[in-house]
């Protein structure tokens, strides 16, 4: 009988410029042990990136899943989708560093990527970085409780 894996469950969500980085990426998280709830887009046709975001906020606030990746072009869109769901802190990130710090200090739960804007292996690092730091609590405890107030 096989353990259950104690890897989180990733949310997974991209429009069509997204899909073929967020296809990528999903073939890097399985072998590691990850659970992945593919939202979707499912093939290269044209969507609206706002839908995406919207799901995978919402497997978020449901507790689907306790973090989630999406990509768009830029990223820039479907991380304000889904940043618009209190449950959610998306990062649009570009490099492993800028995914360390926004766990590290802003307790991020969705990676935002830009497939258009961001090259394979700083999309891997990004990734691994996100997936592998922990919060730093602390004197960012605070602040990431303000975020949830308007
Ligand atoms: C799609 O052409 C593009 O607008 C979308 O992927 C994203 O970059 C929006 O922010």
């Amino acid at each position: 009988m096989t353990e259950p894996s104690s890897k989180p469950a990733i949310a997974l969500g991209s429009d069509h410029a997204g899909f073929e980085l967020k296809e990528l990426l999903k073939a890097e998280l399985l072998p590691q042990g990850y659970t992945v709830l593919d939202l979707g887009a499912f093939g290269p046709d044209s969507v609206d990136y706002p839908d995406f975001g919207h799901a995978v906020a919402q497997a978020i606030e449901e507790g689907r899943a306790p973090m989630g990746l999406i990509v768009c072009g830029t990223g820039i869109g479907i991380s304000i989708a889904a940043n618009r769901n209190p449950a959610v802190r998306a990062a649009l990130c570009h490099n492993g560093l800028e995914a360390r710090l926004a766990r590290e200090h802003n307790d991020a739960n969705v990676l935002a990527l830009g497939a258009r804007i961001i090259g394979t292996e700083a999309a891997k690092d990004a990734l691994s970085e996100f997936l592998n730091t922990e919060f730093g609590g602390g004197r960012h405890e605070g602040r990431v409780a303000k975020l949830g107030q308007s």
